[in-house]
């Protein structure tokens, strides 16, 4: 995520209706057109019944408010609009509550095939599809818990997880290995590069391992890792995340697969 965003948060009205342009429903149709047809024999099962259940369609940015209403009725989560930045503390804090941050603006068109910040067809698209799952929706909110258990000195190792698994995981299923994860599932590039190219690595599951694996957001990702099931990936939080980091910082990262930003 960049230090400074040159997009600023949509706000909602008095009703709670965000107010979004016919440019920015335009650009939201073409971002979902383009990815439901990619990820139709990409994405895993769980992803696909929850854009269903959430009634995401083609021709509008959706409502924050249904997205809400339909997410509670399924799994209880719900979402709160926010800032596109966030510190990682309030992040957290929201996810332990129950209530996934959602960014409320939509990319311009400059950015319609890359956008580094979140935006609301990544937030909504990518991530709330997903959290009709009760056993995804359960890992989501108990890492939340642990996370502010834990506090800020657990911060950079803690976003790791979630950074491969929420946003860049894969699960192994009947029909192979699809993908899950927020960053795949709303770009194009990614889909393609994680389930068509394959021009990566792919790496079961593995905390300690998760742990040691610095990454970068703003590449194509070198480096997935997969899951067995969102029962297993719910079971990460019944070990004790703590002593992992701490170990996990003695022994020290493994050297990167990419190139050092330039700066
Ligand atoms: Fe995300």
């Amino acid at each position: 995520m960049p230090k400074e965003s040159t997009y600023t948060a949509k706000l909602p009205d008095q009703d709670g209706i965000y107010a979004y342009t016919p440019e920015e429903d335009a650009i939201w149709s073409e971002l979902y057109g383009r990815q439901i047809a990619l990820l139709a024999d990409n994405a895993c099962d769980e992803y696909l019944e929850g854009v269903k259940t959430l009634g995401l369609d083609a021709p509008r940015v959706p409502q924050l408010k249904d997205v809400d209403a339909r997410l509670k009725r399924a799994t209880g989560f719900g979402v709160e609009g926010v800032p596109a930045l966030i510190a990682p503390s309030k992040f957290f804090q929201l996810l332990s509550e129950g209530k996934f941050p959602l960014a409320t603006f939509i990319r311009r068109r400059e950015h319609i095939d890359y956008i580094e910040e979140p935006d609301i067809f990544h937030e909504v698209f990518g991530h709330c599809p997903l959290l009709t799952n009760a056993a995804y929706a359960s890992f989501v909110r108990r890492f939340g818990e642990n996370a502010v258990a834990l506090g800020k000195d657990y911060s950079w190792h803690l976003f790791r997880i979630f950074w491969f698994t929420v946003e860049f995981g894969l699960i192994n299923t009947e029909k192979g290995r699809r993908c899950y994860g927020a960053g795949i599932v709303s770009s194009p590039n990614e889909t393609r590069a994680a389930m068509v190219e394959k021009a990566c690595e792919f790496r079961p599951f593995d905390l300690m391992t998760v742990l040691r694996t610095p990454y970068r957001i703003d590449i194509v990702q070198p480096i997935y890792y997969v899951i067995d099931s969102f029962a297993d990936l719910d079971a990460i939080n019944d070990e004790d995340i703590g002593a992992a980091i701490r170990e996990a910082k003695a022994l020290g990262d493994f050297a990167p697969t990419f190139a050092a930003k330039a700066s």
